[in-house]
């Protein structure tokens, strides 16, 4: 079908950073998705292909070009694929694959991750918690992403008193943790009207200033709930009592550990997708796992949370919603009729990255 009368249609830039690993199988798989809903849907999606992390410093030597960022700031969307891997691992070593994500976030000015949890139908098995404490898991967390421990000053590597120390600062002001939090508001919103503001007030300066702001910006959004909960205590109740959050809120560290935590509760971290967004409708779309540099090159790494950030890609920086789900569904229909990637069959018969692609490109055409 080649357009929907009468359905808005756009032109859209989306650049492509496959990065290391199983990057460039996922993001190429995912390419040919976003093509298929743009000639389902007509629209015009323009693609450009651009160096980040590993293959960065392989190829220029750095991880963060100066043209790819030129090439994202000038794009409507980014997709992402994955960066690292042993080759570039050395801790001594000058430049680092993650420098150039970090690097994005900050030069992009992309603040919030947001990390969708939820359960696929069908997988429930995969996960390592028992099916009881799985029922009704959807939640999100909105982690802070430019600041925090991450990029505070001073931080560094010195031999103080013949003793080799290293140290970083952990430092938030108060727009940081408001514009964060205001936006975990904003998400609790539309969905189930909760928001858990995570910290360590008992213990860090930087935290008692985090739940100060944070129980400010509750009270001006009374019709959410707002409760804040210690990070250590968070991280057992999301094995406990998963199913109890709705939007959980952090800071960076804590949202890094406790988004890794969230995820695997599904068993599918394959599956999962992220986004990372600053105040303008730019984002860069990318699956939560790693590069998985065991499997790379494989053809066997399972493309479906790549494909799943494009359609976070469509709803949030294209306004695409209808498109957005059309993937989806898409995605849950290709899981409901059995089809699995190795990492999810457990020993059983598993299709290869081409063809789950191939399957998810079907059921759009067919939708
Ligand atoms: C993530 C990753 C990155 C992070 C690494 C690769 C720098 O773990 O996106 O969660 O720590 O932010
Ligand atoms: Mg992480």
């Amino acid at each position: 079908m080649a357009g929907r009368p009468g359905k808005r249609t756009m032109k859209a830039k989306i650049t492509l950073l496959p990065g290391d690993g199983i990057g460039p199988e996922i993001v190429d798989a995912t390419r040919q998705v976003l093509e298929t809903i743009a000639s389902k849907a007509g629209h015009t999606f323009t693609f450009s292909t651009h160096l980040i992390g590993g293959v960065g410093i392989d190829e220029t030597g750095v991880p963060l070009p100066d043209d790819t960022i030129v090439a994202c700031r000038s794009a409507d969307a980014v997709l992402l694929g994955a960066v690292g891997g042993p080759k570039w691992d050395d801790p001594n070593a000058k430049v680092r694959p993650e420098q150039g994500l970090l690097g994005m976030r900050k030069a992009l000015k992309l603040f919030a991750n947001v990390r969708p949890v939820k359960l696929f139908r069908g997988l429930e098995a995969a996960s390592p918690l028992r099916a009881e404490r799985l029922r009704g898991v959807d939640l999100v967390f909105i982690r802070e992403l430019t600041g925090g421990i991450y990029f505070g000053q001073p931080k560094g590597k010195e031999t103080k008193n013949g003793l080799r120390t290293g140290f970083d600062t952990m430092v938030y002001d108060e727009s940081e943790i408001r514009r964060i939090v205001e936006l975990a508001f904003e998400v609790a919103r539309e969905r189930g009207g909760h928001v858990t503001s995570v910290d360590k007030a008992n213990v860090l300066a930087t935290m008692q200033v985090w739940r100060e702001i944070a129980t400010e910006v509750g009270k001006e959004n009374s019709d959410i709930k707002l409760d804040h909960q210690l990070v250590d205590s968070a991280a057992m109740r999301l094995v406990t009592e998963p199913s109890s959050f709705d939007v959980i809120v952090s800071g960076n560290m804590f949202g890094d550990i406790l988004s890794d935590e969230g995820a695997v509760l599904t068993g599918s971290l394959g599956l999962l997708p992220s986004a990372s967004l600053g105040e303008g409708t730019l984002g860069v779309y990318e699956p939560i796992h790693g590069s998985a540099p065991d499997i790379a090159g494989k053809g066997i790494a399972n493309p479906l949370g790549t494909i799943l950030s494009a359609a976070m890609l469509l709803r949030h920086s294209l306004n695409l919603d209808e498109d957005a789900k059309l993937i989806e569904n898409a995605v849950q229909k290709v899981l409901d009729s059995g089809l699995r990637t190795a990492d999810l069959s457990g020993g059983q018969r598993s299709l290869g990255t081409t063809e789950m692609t191939d399957a998810v490109v079907a059921a759009i055409e067919g939708a």
